[in-house]
């Protein structure tokens, strides 16, 4: 090969790795996200409209979970508040939240660690964790997401991506965010819901924690829901089978993809509202 070819060769490369630069949380949330189209002209909600611009929200969840989600959340009994482990970029609150708005019924409290670039490390088991949490990523995982959230250095934090995120698709009036693990919010808040999904920390004891956390607050029949319960989380499963699954106090398990959903029976240490 003459040094011409080599020389073309090497602009080439170089030309294909700006091409496919990755994109960062701001350009894609400037050309994807849109406002949820709830009323039409014709006064009615289309749902498949609703459900084609919630998918575009970056997150792992499925659209027929998150189509689950939607129905939960509008059928959970009574009118209290739903509260949601492990938001993310807000793909599960927001369709829980359209659920909310469909049947009249109060918003979500949306509890992450929301973490800024320095809230990461790298572990002694080769995993990138947030502190306060044992959640964890695989380092191809992190540097992905690592560019996405920080990348152009636009958002400080993913609270501001999920805030920006929450607004343009026009939910901030029904999801409410509360940075902290469960703990800290089970500490300052003591409300009866209708609902909690938990897709946090997919550790066993992360897992644990968010039970215990939440648990009593569920009101008879409301739903207590874990995203990932699936062999790819062991964690998961464990916490579920011990908590929920083998225990009195909940019946009627049903599975939708990773989606375990199950509802509260009457126990008498609920909340009264
Ligand atoms: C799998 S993602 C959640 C995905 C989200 N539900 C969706 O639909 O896109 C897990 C999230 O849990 C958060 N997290 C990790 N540990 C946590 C903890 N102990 N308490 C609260 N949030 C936590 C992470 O910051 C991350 O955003």
């Amino acid at each position: 090969m003459n040094i011409r070819k080599i020389l073309k060769n090497i602009f080439h490369e170089f030309n294909q790795q700006d091409i496919t630069k990755p994109q960062t949380a701001k350009e894609y949330l400037d050309k994807e996200i849109e406002e949820l189209p709830i009323i039409n002209d014709l006064k009615f909600v289309n749902i498949d409209d609703c459900m084609r611009c919630l998918e575009k929200i970056p997150g792992i969840l499925d659209c027929l979970e998150g189509f689950t989600l939607f129905l939960l959340s509008m059928t959970a009994p009574g009118n209290n508040s739903i509260v949601e482990v492990g938001s993310y970029l807000g793909r599960s609150a927001a369709y829980m939240a359209l659920g909310s708005i469909v049947s009249g019924k109060k918003g979500i409290y949306a509890i992450d660690m929301f973490p800024r670039k320095e809230d990461w490390y790298w572990g002694t088991d080769g995993y990138y964790h947030i502190r306060g949490s044992d959640y964890y990523l695989e380092n191809n995982v992190f540097k992905e997401r690592e560019n996405f959230f920080y990348g152009d250095r636009f958002y400080d934090s993913t609270l501001e991506i999920f805030t920006d995120i929450i607004k343009k698709v026009g939910l901030e009036r029904h999801i409410e965010p509360f940075k902290g693990t469960s703990v800290d919010y089970s500490q300052l808040h003591k409300i009866p819901l209708r609902m909690a999904f938990i897709d946090g920390d997919h550790t066993y004891d992360g897992v644990k924690k968010d039970v215990f956390a939440l648990s009593d607050m569920i009101v008879e029949n409301g739903y207590l829901c874990f995203h990932d319960y699936s062999n790819s989380f062991p964690g998961v499963v464990r916490a579920v089978d011990e908590l929920v699954i083998k225990s009195d106090n909940y019946r009627d398990i049903y599975l939708v993809k990773s989606l375990l959903i199950a509802k509260k029976k009457n126990v008498t240490n609920n909340i009264s509202p």
